[in-house]
């Protein structure tokens, strides 16, 4: 008797965690009930014999039998309540019998992709994300979306001063140092729901930097100028140490041609990228040191082949092409090293060489994932933005409550979770099986996925042609949703595989976002 509670104690438990045969078929049910019963009868009978077969083993097959015993009710459930009989016993039995096999190779994915496919309640490609803004339909953005003033329909976000009602949003691609509602504490405490700044940390960064814009990988050309540096400083008042740092590298012997208004030396009416080609060095200071706040000035400057010396964000190797490929005054006490770095790159051409090496070899990894954000037009990141914050709202509710998330069979359990690509909207579904609940097997089952679907990373028209690579797809990160872009290229990661485990533990159908580079 014990162990017949066993068994249903045992069959209790894989009811509850999501088999199939809660599943019942709706329409067509009636005519299949006359089989169905023969059907729990048979059930019935095996179960009697399995027992009976059971109790003449030992205790430790009998646990390795339990396994299997849950197997059998499981098929024979799908048997009674999956199929689709017309009523005549034997189409039905065979129906069943197929059903049976079918059921088999379905298995827990086509279940999960059932169960766990509620439907949102709004559809974005026939209500778009509205924004308030100058009429604008950004069709290639991979969810609807849509500036305008439209009166009759009500707004998701506005720009500017928070109201009540509707989610405001700031945006400034000026320095919090000099624009203190910049700062996302600030902003948040003034009411904004939705912060896009130059702010790595912000809800939609806005970069100065993009493919686009700058045409990074453009030739190196001969450095054909006497002076080692070219600086374009059009104002030396800066809240930072800039024009001490200058005077510093000239003190140092620097010999420094000056475009900018600061410390003029040079007529400033010239084109400045093809001036800084001819350099060795540019002096790109910015006029604050804030985090992530880092402007053309750097940019120009890889455009032009030539090894940025920079004074601001504190993390500018964040933004460097290669590690090593920026000379960095994070002080102004550091300004007499860098000199001496600087004459020893400008005597030494290999050296010199190295530090512009990513031109010839392409940029790291690192770099191509941080510029590949602004692939995607910071307007329609908001959209996206907008439109997750809506479905994660949706998903408080019951029905998605609802959703097992996870199917178990005997001893594996496989867990639903959706990816999708940075800067892209919908997700796709993924399984993962509890015998292999890795950070390996989930890199490979998300490159696995996209490969069968053909994908095409977002990046693939924007980037210059030499970057571009085949039609392979290099995962860089894989993140949950609703990370920031700094967190998710610079400090998240999970610890191990146990970490992982324990994060999809916490969020059933956990969301993920995917860097191919
Ligand atoms: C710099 O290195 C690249 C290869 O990394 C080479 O093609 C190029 O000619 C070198 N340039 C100089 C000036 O040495
Ligand atoms: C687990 O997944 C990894 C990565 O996909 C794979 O290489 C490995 O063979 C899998 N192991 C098992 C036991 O399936």
């Amino acid at each position: 008797m014990g162990l017949v509670s066993n068994q249903r104690g045992s069959r209790t438990e894989t009811t509850q965690e999501g088999l199939p045969v809660t599943v019942s078929s709706g329409g067509g049910a009636v005519p299949k009930k006359k089989w169905s019963n023969l059907m729990a009868l048979f059930v019935v009978l095996v179960v009697i014999a399995e027992i009976a077969f059971l109790g003449k083993l030992d205790v430790v097959k009998n646990a390795s039998m339990v396994d299997t015993f849950a197997d059998l009710l499981y098929l024979s459930r799908v048997a009674v309540e999956g199929g689709g009989g017309d009523g005549d016993d034997d189409d039905s039995r065979l129906t069943v019998i197929r059903s049976v096999r079918n059921s088999v190779a379905e298995s827990c994915e086509e279940w999960l992709e059932r169960e766990d496919g509620v439907t949102y309640l709004r559809d974005f490609t026939k209500e778009p994300v509205l924004v308030s803004g100058a009429d604008q339909d950004w069709k290639s953005c991979s969810v609807g979306c849509k500036f305008g003033f439209n009166q009759d329909k009500k707004l998701d976000a506005v720009f500017g001063e928070p109201q009540a009602g509707t989610a405001s949003i700031l945006r400034s691609m000026e320095s919090a140092e000099y624009y203190h509602v910049n700062k996302i504490d600030v902003a948040r405490r003034k009411g904004y729901n939705i912060v896009m700044t130059t702010s790595l940390s912000s809800d939609v960064p806005v970069g100065y930097f993009s493919w686009a814009e700058y045409d990074i990988m453009a030739p190196v050309e001969p450095k054909t100028e006497g002076a080692l540096a070219a600086a374009f400083i059009s104002n030396c008042g800066a809240n930072n140490f800039r024009l001490q740092a200058l005077e510093a590298l000239e003190k140092a012997n620097i010999k420094i041609d000056s475009y900018g208004a600061c410390h003029r030396n040079h007529d400033g009416r010239v084109n400045k990228v093809e001036t800084l080609k001819r350099y060795k060095f540019s002096l790109a200071f910015e006029n604050s040191n804030e985090e992530d706040y880092v402007t053309e000035k750097f940019f120009q400057s890889l455009v032009a082949g030539t090894v940025p010396v920079f004074v601001g964000a504190p993390n500018i190797e964040d933004f460097a092409p290669y590690p090593g490929s920026v000379l960095h005054i994070k002080k102004l006490e550091d300004a007499e090293s860098i000199a001496k770095t600087m004459k020893h790159l400008a005597e030494n051409p290999e050296a010199y060489n190295q530090s512009l090496r990513w031109k010839y070899e392409g940029p790291s990894d690192s770099f191509k994932a941080l510029v590949d954000m602004a692939a995607v037009h910071s307007s329609c990141r908001l959209c996206i933005h907008v439109a997750t914050t809506i479905r994660e709202n949706e998903e408080k509710s019951p029905a998605f409550k609802k959703r097992p998330c996870k199917c178990t069979r005997g001893s594996e359990t496989v867990h639903h979770i959706y990816v999708r690509e940075r800067g892209r909207f919908e997700t796709e579904s993924i399984y993962l099986r509890s015998s292999n609940l890795t950070l390996e097997a989930l890199k490979s089952a998300v490159a696995l996925k996209f490969k069968s679907l053909n994908h095409v990373p977002i990046w693939k028209p924007e980037r210059p042609e030499i970057l571009r690579g085949g039609n392979e797809l290099k995962i860089y990160r894989i993140y949950p949703i609703g990370l920031t872009q700094r967190q998710a290229l610079y400090s998240f990661s999970f610890k191990g595989d146990e970490d992982f485990r324990s994060h999809l533990d916490r969020n059933p159908c956990a969301k993920f976002e995917v860097i191919f580079v």
